[in-house]
């Protein structure tokens, strides 16, 4: 069984405007996937069927064998519990503490009672210390989320995600909001977490050149489409081009942001 199957999945907006035009993906339990593509590609969109935050207007996507259109409820919730999101503008709550955020890894698990009243209880203290220890940064457990950096605010999230605990990490632009050296660090850690825990890794990277150092699969999407599903060693600079290349339909968009 697949963990993700997609059969000509497309997702229109507004007046009939494709975000993502018949996409056919597979993924399997444990794969690390990079996405990389220009701006307005679909990206995002995707992620948010594979989260399901949105559901296809036509094709069928299938999650571990259930097909999402049919999830409700429970259901939902569960398969949704299993899925961690990171952004790239990171979703925390800038005023709380960070264990309060880390700790909000379990809201999907929980009810919102026990998860409020978890916040107090030692051993859920420990398991946020343990999962900021994993990420590099277990000294700012009781501060302020909005004291910290950037890329230590992209730590947190990721510690929340590893309280949360989910079958499959999903990061869109996991990176782009920290510099260059960081985000190199954050990767490596994403993947490390996918290695250790047998996490599925989706990735939207900004920066091709980390995409090709650290997945073993690239997917390039391209106006709503996957152009090509590659290992880093096929991926020419012709292919690259024609990713990143003028659009027909807006020969402006040729910025790689
Ligand atoms: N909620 C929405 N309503 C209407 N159009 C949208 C919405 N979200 C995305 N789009 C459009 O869908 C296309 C793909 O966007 P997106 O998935 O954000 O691409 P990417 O993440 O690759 O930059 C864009 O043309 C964008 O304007
Ligand atoms: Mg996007």
């Amino acid at each position: 069984m697949h963990q993700y199957y997609l059969e000509d999945v497309t997702k229109l907006f507004g007046r009939g405007q494709a975000a993502v035009r018949g996409i056919n993906l597979v993924v399997d339990r444990g794969e690390r996937v990079a996405l990389i593509g220009p701006s307005g590609a679909g990206k995002t969109t995707l992620f948010r069927l594979l989260n399901c935050t949105l559901r296809p207007t036509t094709g069928m996507l299938r999650i571990n064998g259930d097909e999402t259109g049919n999830l409700h409820g429970k259901k939902l919730l569960r398969v949704r519990s299993n899925i961690g999101t990171i952004y790239q503008q990171h979703n925390l709550v800038p005023r709380l503490k960070v264990v309060h955020n880390v700790l909000s890894g379990r809201l999907g698990r929980w009810s919102t009672f026990r998860s409020l009243a978890s916040l107090v209880k030692p051993s859920d203290i420990d398991m946020a210390h343990e999962a900021l220890n994993q990420v590099g940064i277990p000294d700012r457990i009781f501060d302020r989320t909005d004291e910290l950096s950037g890329g230590q605010q992209q730590r947190v999230a990721i510690a929340r995600v590893l309280v949360q605990n989910p079958e499959v990490i999903l990061a869109d632009e996991p990176v782009s909001s920290v510099d260059p050296s960081l985000a190199n660090a954050i990767v490596q850690l994403l993947i490390e977490i996918s290695r250790n825990a047998r996490k599925s890794l989706i990735a939207s990277l900004h920066s091709i050149d980390l995409a090709l150092a650290y997945f073993p699969r690239i997917v390039g999407i391209k106006q709503g489409k996957v152009l090509f599903d590659l290992s880093p060693d096929n991926i020419s600079d012709d292919l690259l081009a024609e990713l990143y290349g003028a659009q027909s339909s807006d020969p402006k968009a040729t910025e790689p942001s």
